[in-house]
């Protein structure tokens, strides 16, 4: 084993200038740090390094670090409604800009799962779609210890910054593996990839117990800033639009901003053990039973585990929403401020939230599986080309009624 060399304030102080620059340079740190995580022989020094530069902001000064030097690393604690000695769980993480972080639905979402018997995910292959920076991957490894977490994300720069914050939790602050109970480290559980939905298990035929998302929910309101490629070189600005937004998927869904979540049900479907069991968020904007035709027209049989209000993100356009109003009947759901009771059309919460107001929408999580074991997805792929979108919209109210 490699000497234990100790890590100087200098070595803090040159990581951080090498950050200081710009978001890029900071990128180019963190993987920099990773080489040396993967390699066994640098593996525990640069842990070391991770851990110091921690302790450097400690105390509430991490939004101060990424003022300065364009990422943090922070506490996620698990439990958020525990207080003090109570708070058992937390996790190490460090966040990049182009990373989303809304506390609302990470949380909502982390809490739905948490309603599930251990069962379903003791010992199990689960895939995490949409991983950002894959804290929900570690901590469902921490709380069940699944066989197996992949963690997968379309950004390349996620899934280094997942792969650090496995190592950051894998590992004490001197640089020693954590092991659990069964003689297994989070590395063993855990692993983190490069993927647009479930493109890496349907390539690699991984046979998945479980999946798990927390999905966008809105079209891009800018369709032209979806044709660029997502590569690692991608702008701060785009790679943080991933988070919000998505694409057309030709999928009826679309009109609803539910066509990402669409297709990952149907790849689910295709690849999912037949008694396997899918978890996903979803964003209550279109109503309750839009929400849930989405499973049931697929033959699934869902169970709500989980529903609270969260608020809109601010930084999240809901315009599009309003266009669809326009042109059809349907009204999307929004409530004022948190505890609104009645629902107001996207047209009312935009012109409320342009007046400086804040708006909520309901946010379920369901579980779902296939009704009978083996069963073959219905097929609901509608491909309209057309850019009409009346003619998407006579689609969906026949799908929808
Ligand atoms: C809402 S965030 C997920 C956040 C994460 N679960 C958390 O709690 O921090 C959405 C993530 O989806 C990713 N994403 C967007 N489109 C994707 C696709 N087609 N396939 C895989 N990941 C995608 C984005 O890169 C982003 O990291």
């Amino acid at each position: 084993m490699a000497a234990s060399v100790a890590i100087s304030s200098k070595d803090v102080e040159a990581f951080l200038a090498s950050c200081a620059a710009s978001s890029e340079a900071a990128y180019g740190a963190a993987e920099a740090v990773l080489r040396r995580l993967q390699d066994p022989a640098s593996r525990a020094e640069a842990r070391r390094l991770l851990g110091a530069v921690r302790r450097h902001f400690a105390d509430g000064q991490e939004d101060e670090c990424a003022r300065t030097f364009h990422f943090r690393i922070r506490d996620v604690l698990l439990d958020p409604h525990l207080q003090g000695s109570q708070q058992r769980k937390k996790l190490s993480v460090m966040e990049i800009p182009s990373i989303f972080i809304s506390e609302d639905w990470r949380f909502a979402f982390y809490e739905g799962l948490n309603q599930l018997p251990d069962h379903v995910f003791r010992d199990k292959t689960v895939a995490e779609l949409e991983c950002g920076n894959g804290w929900i991957s570690i901590a469902l490894a921490e709380k069940w210890s699944p066989l197996k977490v992949y963690g997968l994300d379309i950004d390349p720069r996620v899934i280094k910054i997942a792969w650090i914050n496995l190592y950051l939790n894998a590992l004490d602050d001197n640089g020693l593996p954590i092991y659990d109970g069964e003689g297994k480290t989070l590395l063993d559980r855990v692993e983190f990839h490069e993927s647009d939905l479930l493109a890496y298990c349907r390539d690699n035929k991984t046979e998945l117990d479980c999946i798990v998302g927390c999905i966008p929910q809105i079209l891009n309101p800018n369709p032209e800033a979806m044709s660029n490629i997502i590569t690692e070189k991608s702008s701060v600005e785009f790679l943080y639009s991933l988070n919000n937004y998505y694409d057309l998927q030709s999928f009826a869904e679309d009109q609803f901003g539910l066509g990402l979540i669409a297709r990952a049900v149907e790849e689910g479907i295709a690849i999912i053990k037949p008694m396997g069991i899918m978890i996903f968020n979803m964003g209550g904007r279109p109503g309750q039973s839009i929400c849930e035709r989405i499973f049931l027209r697929r033959g699934l049989r869902i169970n709500k585990l989980w529903q609270t209000k969260i608020m809109q993100a601010i930084d999240t356009d809901i315009s599009a929403l309003v266009e669809i109003e326009k042109m059809c009947p349907h009204r999307f759901e929004f409530f004022m401020d948190l505890h609104g009771d009645q629902p107001v059309s996207a047209r009312t919460a935009l012109a409320y939230m342009k007046s400086g107001g804040h708006v909520s929408h309901a946010f379920y999580v369901y579980s779902c599986q296939l009704r009978q074991p083996n069963q073959v997805p219905s097929c609901c792929l509608l491909i309209y080309k057309s850019n009409s979108i009346t003619k998407g919209i006579v689609l969906i109210q026949k799908i929808f009624r």
